[in-house]
């Protein structure tokens, strides 16, 4: 049984990409980058541990969720979902497209104070809204948002973010789509210094994350369209 796949620089997938980086691994599988042969082009792969993917049914329902999300504004983009033989084990691997950018956590911990200025804060977390409000307009849910699943490409007068990582629970999809608000919001609470900044937050900033109680914030806002419907009409001159 492979519990590591441990893939060495040069190796050659399902005979067209080449391995040229190791980007990440966790309980599921490991992500890698490639180049695909003839084209050039780098892409990511994300290989699923077969004792956790029994009969491919984990990779193949996140290939289908990616594919119907995408047109999804910040949902990374899916090519392909393959099958490769590593070591004699059949393995399902998931091709996207390969996001230049930087972790948000990392980018976040560069900045000056660790932490992000309130204007920023507020755009980043629009930004994210309306990426999650879209995930949910399409039936879907992330299911494990958090700092280091959003890639960062640009930061500007807009942003450029790409969510990754996607998961799938048993539960109901509405406790899922709330749970997808609630780490919303703890991003934002994450990116303005957590808690060791919150108490010196504007109120109108404290008004959002609401201590991080979740039934506060789902009283507040019942869904992704009622946060950014907050963002788009709510007074922060205190936040100034
Ligand atoms: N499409 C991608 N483009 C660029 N980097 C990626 C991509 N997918 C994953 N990564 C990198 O690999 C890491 C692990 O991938 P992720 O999908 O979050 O898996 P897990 O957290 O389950 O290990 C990410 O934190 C990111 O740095
Ligand atoms: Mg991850």
């Amino acid at each position: 049984m492979i519990k590591e796949f441990s893939l060495e620089e040069g190796r050659i997938l399902a005979g067209r990409f080449t391995v040229t980086q190791f980007l990440g691994g966790g309980t599921e599988g490991e992500v890698y980058k490639v180049v695909e042969a003839h084209t050039n082009k780098e892409r990511a792969i994300k290989l699923f541990y077969p004792h956790k993917n029994p009969g491919f049914k984990v990779s193949a329902r996140y290939a289908k969720k990616l594919d119907k999300l995408r047109n999804s504004p910040l949902v990374l983009d899916y090519l392909s979902h393959e099958v490769l033989i590593i070591r004699r084990e059949k393995v399902a691997c998931l091709v996207s497209e390969f996001i230049q950018g930087e972790i948000l956590g990392d980018f976040v911990y560069k900045q000056r104070g660790k932490k992000l200025g309130i204007f920023p804060a507020i755009h980043l977390l629009y930004t994210i809204v309306k990426g999650v409000e879209s995930i949910h307009w399409h039936g879907e849910y992330h299911g494990d948002l958090h700092l280091d699943n959003i890639i960062i490409r640009r930061f500007g007068l807009e942003f450029d973010l790409s969510i990754i990582d996607f998961h799938h629970w048993g539960d109901s999809k509405k406790e899922n789509r709330e749970e997808d608000l609630v780490k919303a919001i703890r991003i934002f609470y994450d990116i303005l210094g957590g808690a060791q900044k919150y108490n010196s937050l504007p109120k109108s900033i404290k008004y959002i994350i609401c201590g991080l109680k979740r039934s506060l914030i789902l009283s507040r806002f019942r869904t992704a369209t009622d946060l950014r419907t907050h963002l788009e009409t709510m007074d922060w001159s205190d936040a100034i």
